[in-house]
C-alpha cells in the first residue's frame, strides 16, 4: 500500500511509520557512539548500558524489578523479539492463543514455527476481549498466549478486568504468556497501560517484549527487547543467536540515553498523537466513516459496508484513484474473514498537514460503491 500510495501520489494514511523523528538528543547520542568507535558486533543480550536502562524503565513505570544480566535481552525491533520468543520457545503442534486481528508478523512466525493458532477475535464495532471466548479457545495442547495490548490495529487498551481473565486462563492451565507492548507509552484520554507481568502470579509466566520504535518515533532504529524470567529470556536469547546474533551497536546505547534521560518524550508524543487521532477521526466522521475511537496505538478503524462495498480491500484497491489516499483493509489481519471483511485501518501517526490533506481529500470524494 506504500508503494502505492507513491505511485499514485496518495496521501498514504496506510503504513503506521511517523513523519516526525524522536529526540534530537538521542539521535546525537547515537552519532558519538558512531564517532566514538561503537562499531563492532554489540554483545549478544545487548549492551549493559541498555540493558540496565531497560531495567530501570520497567521499575519507573511498573513497579517491575528485574536483573538486567539475565532478565533483559535486546533484540533487533520488537519483531525479532517475536520472532526468537517464539522460535525459542514453542514446540510444533503447539497452540497458541492469540488475539485477532494479528500484527502481520504473528502468523508468519506462528506457521514458521509449527504452531496452531487459536484466535480470540476482538470483535467489531468495540473490539473488547470477550473472556468467554478466551476460555473457549484453550485446549489441553494449549501452552502459549500471544497478547498485544495497547492492540494494533484495533486501538484497544486492554482493561484490568480484560488482563485479569487472561491471567486467570494462564495460572489455571499453566501457560506462559508473550505479551507485545510496543504501544506501552501511546496511550489517550486516561487509558493507562498495565504490563501482563504486574498482575499477581504473572511475573513468573510472562515474557514482555518492548522497542524503542514507537515509544521514540525511531521505527528505523529497530532496537528492541524481552524482559522476563530468566528462563523464558534465555530461549529468547538462544534463538536470537542464530538471527541476528546482535546488531544496532550504536544505536543501542542511544536508546538506553533516551530511556534514562528523555523519560518525558513518550508521554509528551501522546498527548500530541492524541491531537492527531481527534484531527483524523474527526475528518474520517465527516466524510461519513465514522470509526471507532481508538484508546491507544498509530490507529483508527472504520468500516466500510454501509458505503455499499462488498470488502475493505476492494475499497482500499479503488480509494487512491477515488481520492488520493492510501489505507489498509484490515481483513489481512483475519482468519475469520467475516470479522475483518468491512474494516479499514488508518494511521494517525502522520503530521496534522499530512492528515487535513488526506481527511480533506476523502470529504470531497464520493466513496460510496
Ligand atoms: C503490535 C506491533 N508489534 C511489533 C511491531 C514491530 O516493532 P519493531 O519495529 O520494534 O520491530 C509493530 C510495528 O508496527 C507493531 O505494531
Amino acid at each position: 500500500m506504500s508503494a502505492l500510495a507513491v505511485a499514485t501520489g496518495s496521501v498514504n494514511l496506510g503504513q503506521g511509520f511517523p513523519d516526525a523523528d524522536g529526540p534530537p538528543s538521542v539521535i546525537a547520542a547515537a552519532v558519538e557512539a558512531l564517532r566514538g568507535g561503537r562499531n563492532q558486533y554489540a554483545p549478544g543480550p545487548g549492551v549493559p548500558a541498555l540493558r540496565q536502562a531497560v531495567a530501570r524503565h520497567q521499575h519507573r513505570h511498573y513497579g517491575l524489578d528485574l536483573d538486567p544480566d539475565s532478565q533483559v535481552v535486546v533484540t533487533t525491533g520488537c519483531t525479532e523479539a517475536v520472532a526468537a520468543a517464539l522460535l525459542g520457545l514453542v514446540d510444533p503442534g503447539d497452540e497458541v492463543v492469540v488475539l485477532e486481528p494479528y500484527y502481520d508478523s504473528y502468523v508468519a512466525m506462528l506457521q514458521m514455527v509449527g504452531a496452531v493458532r487459536r484466535p480470540v477475535t476482538l470483535r467489531a464495532p468495540d473490539f473488547r476481549l470477550d473472556p468467554a471466548e478466551l476460555r473457549a479457545a484453550v485446549t489441553d495442547r494449549t501452552r502459549f498466549v500471544l497478547l498485544n495490548s495497547p492492540h494494533n490495529p484495533t486501538g484497544t487498551v486492554l482493561t484490568s478486568a480484560e488482563l485479569s481473565a487472561v491471567a486467570d486462563v494462564a495460572l489455571e492451565h499453566d501457560l506462559v504468556v508473550i505479551t507485545d507492548e510496543v504501544y506501552e507509552h501511546l496511550t489517550f484520554d486516561g487509558h493507562a497501560h498495565v504490563p501482563l507481568a504486574t498482575l499477581p502470579g504473572m511475573a513468573e509466566r510472562t515474557l514482555t517484549l518492548s522497542s524503542a520504535g514507537k515509544s521514540y518515533s525511531f521505527t528505523g532504529w529497530k532496537v528492541g527487547w524481552a524482559t522476563g524470567p530468566p528462563a523464558l529470556v534465555s530461549a529468547v536469547l538462544a534463538a536470537k543467536q542464530w538471527l541476528t546474533f546482535t546488531s544496532g551497536s550504536p544505536l543501542q546505547p542511544a536508546v538506553a540515553r533516551a530511556l534514562d534521560d528523555e523519560p518525558d518524550f513518550p508521554r509528551t508524543l501522546a498527548a500530541d498523537l492524541q491531537q492527531r487521532r481527534d484531527l483524523l477521526c474527526a475528518g474520517l466522521t465527516k466524510a461519513g466513516l465514522t470509526p471507532r475511537v481508538p484508546e491507544g496505538t498509530y490507529f483508527a478503524t472504520t468500516d466500510v459496508a454501509h458505503l455499499g462495498w462488498e470488502d475493505a480491500h476492494t475499497f482500499c484497491l479503488a480509494l487512491p484513484e477515488r481520492a488520493g489516499v492510501v489505507a489498509i483493509p484490515a481483513q489481512v489481519f483475519y482468519d475469520d474473514a467475516d470479522a475483518g471483511r468491512h474494516l479499514v485501518r488508518w494511521a494517525f501517526c502522520k503530521d496534522a498537514s499530512v492528515i487535513e490533506d488526506g481527511v480533506r481529500r476523502l470529504a470531497e470524494s464520493d466513496l460510496t460503491r
